[in-house]
């Protein structure tokens, strides 16, 4: 059996372009599984998962915990406020407790950037980052690469845009280092106090002007305003532009922008959905948009990952 270069998968950046391929033909291998009258198969019989979950979570937490289902694997759940870290339980206390009861793979989320690899290194258990603060969010991002290579082919030259929130942005830089491996042109486009400096470091072009970013790509990847990230909300408002309104008119993705394109490109984002303000509904809900693709191709991604990762495959 092939093997990924990584033992934990901590972020795109740690993976080479052979991983990627191969995370990618296991997942066309469960695809055809998971779409068959019985959706199980027994890879992970003898393996316990624990998704640790200590930021809220709908598609992601739902997802792996159906491919861990669809693996056979045995499968326990944590979500941080249900739990005694609200009673001062440090990170590496909460998570030794939790692989004293035989755990053989950790999926987590945390609001920290770096406590996956931070953990890597004070525990046995094979870590999956299922999203750590502003910095990566892998599965996301192959997911979203694994989408877009179905509807437009090898990706090797293709153009795709990310649009919104990059600064605060896990999903942003994972695709970032997951598009370029794959031969991508990448380009950011967003309201300059939205796009980081260092950005172009990376090699990825930046944009300022949402249609002209649009004229130029294969794919338009929308993103959510983080306002969690920003210290706003919709109550209190928010800090990097004058307002919701505002950024809708000049970086809210609508029919009439679409429209106007000689080229339409595939529309994806990564949920949740801000309705009306990156992104009206009829966009969303257009033939155009692949974003429940997304959600559909996120389980079978997501069991390649595990499959390839668990400790019994190594
Ligand atoms: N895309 C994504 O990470 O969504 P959730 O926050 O709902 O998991």
């Amino acid at each position: 059996m092939e093997k990924l270069s990584t033992r934990h998968l901590l972020g795109i950046k740690e993976l080479s372009k052979a991983d990627i391929e191969l995370i990618f033909s296991t997942t066309d291998n469960f695809k055809e599984v998971i779409n068959r009258p019985i959706k199980k198969v027994p890879s992970l019989r003898d393996i316990t998962i624990a998704n640790l979950f200590f930021e809220n979570s709908t598609r992601t937490k739902l997802s792996f915990e159906l491919a861990e289902k669809r693996l056979s694997a045995d499968v326990i759940n944590f979500s941080a406020s249900a739990s005694s870290v609200t009673k001062g339980e440090t990170l590496i206390d909460t998570v030794n407790n939790i692989l004293a009861m035989k755990v053989d793979m950790v999926v987590m989320r945390h609001p920290n950037p770096g406590a996956h690899a931070f953990l890597s290194k004070h525990i046995d258990a094979t870590i999956i980052n299922a999203g750590d603060g502003a910095h990566e969010h892998p599965t996301q991002a192959l997911l979203d690469a694994f989408s877009m290579r179905h509807e437009l082919g090898d990706l090797a030259g293709k153009k795709v845009v990310i649009i919104g929130d990059i600064l605060h942005s896990r999903v942003a830089l994972s695709n970032i280092y997951c598009l370029q491996k794959l031969g991508a042109k990448v380009m950011v486009c967003g309201p300059p106090t939205l796009i980081p400096k260092y950005i172009s470091s990376l090699g990825v072009e930046v944009s300022y002007k949402l249609d002209e970013a649009l004229e130029w790509c294969d794919a338009a990847m929308m993103l959510r305003i983080q306002l969690e990230r920003q210290g706003g909300d919709e109550h209190s408002g928010v800090k990097f532009f004058p307002s919701l309104r505002e950024y809708h008119n000049l970086y809210g993705l609508t029919m009439e922008r679409i429209n106007r394109l000689k080229n339409i490109p595939i529309i994806l984002h990564p949920g949740p959905i801000n309705r009306g303000v990156e992104i009206s509904s009829e966009v969303a809900d257009s033939e155009h948009s692949i974003i429940l693709n997304q959600v559909e191709n996120g389980v079978a991604i997501r069991m390649a990952v595990l499959y390839l990762l668990a400790p019994s495959s190594n």
